[in-house]
């Protein structure tokens, strides 16, 4: 049995007073989720941005890939880019910047595509274009400069 003096003594806080406290913990996780949504969402969209501007290469040989080998090439304005021999007489370059948040994507010549390994997406070899994942948008093509 319980004593309703004890019980009183026991849990000093009055009803209402903890309702109060509830909304305002309420208010502060939900001000909280809010600004690390639109925080996420403003990340996402610099991270768009900054992978819509095609890379300038300097010229580079790429007699010397095999077809299926990739290898990076740092650009003229920073950043870098995948350079891809496809076949004897297709290469291809994109921007390594994945359109999503900015990891770096990577050649997987297993699969004959990009990758994505932050949020697991692939990019088609030849257009760069979303196979599947989060990116809205696919690979930025960088600009190879004649040997
Ligand atoms: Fe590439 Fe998210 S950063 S899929």
């Amino acid at each position: 049995m319980v004593n309703r003096d004890q019980s009183a003594s026991a849990f000093p806080l009055r009803v209402d007073a903890e309702r109060r406290l509830d909304r305002r913990r309420f208010l502060g996780v939900a001000g909280c989720a809010a600004l690390l949504v639109a925080g996420g969402e403003w990340l996402a969209r610099r991270g768009e941005q900054a992978a819509s501007t095609p890379l300038t290469l300097a010229p580079i040989d790429t007699a010397g890939l095999a077809a299926g080998e990739a290898r990076a090439v740092d650009a003229r304005e920073g950043g870098q880019a995948l350079v891809v021999r496809l076949s004897a007489d297709e290469v291809v370059a994109f921007d390594r910047r994945c359109p999503h948040l900015g990891c770096p994507v990577v050649w997987s010549a297993a699969n004959g595509r990009f990758e994505c390994p932050c949020h697991h997406a692939a990019f088609d070899a030849r257009s760069g274009r979303v196979l599947f994942g989060p990116p809205r948008r696919g690979l930025t093509a960088a600009v190879l400069a004649p040997v």
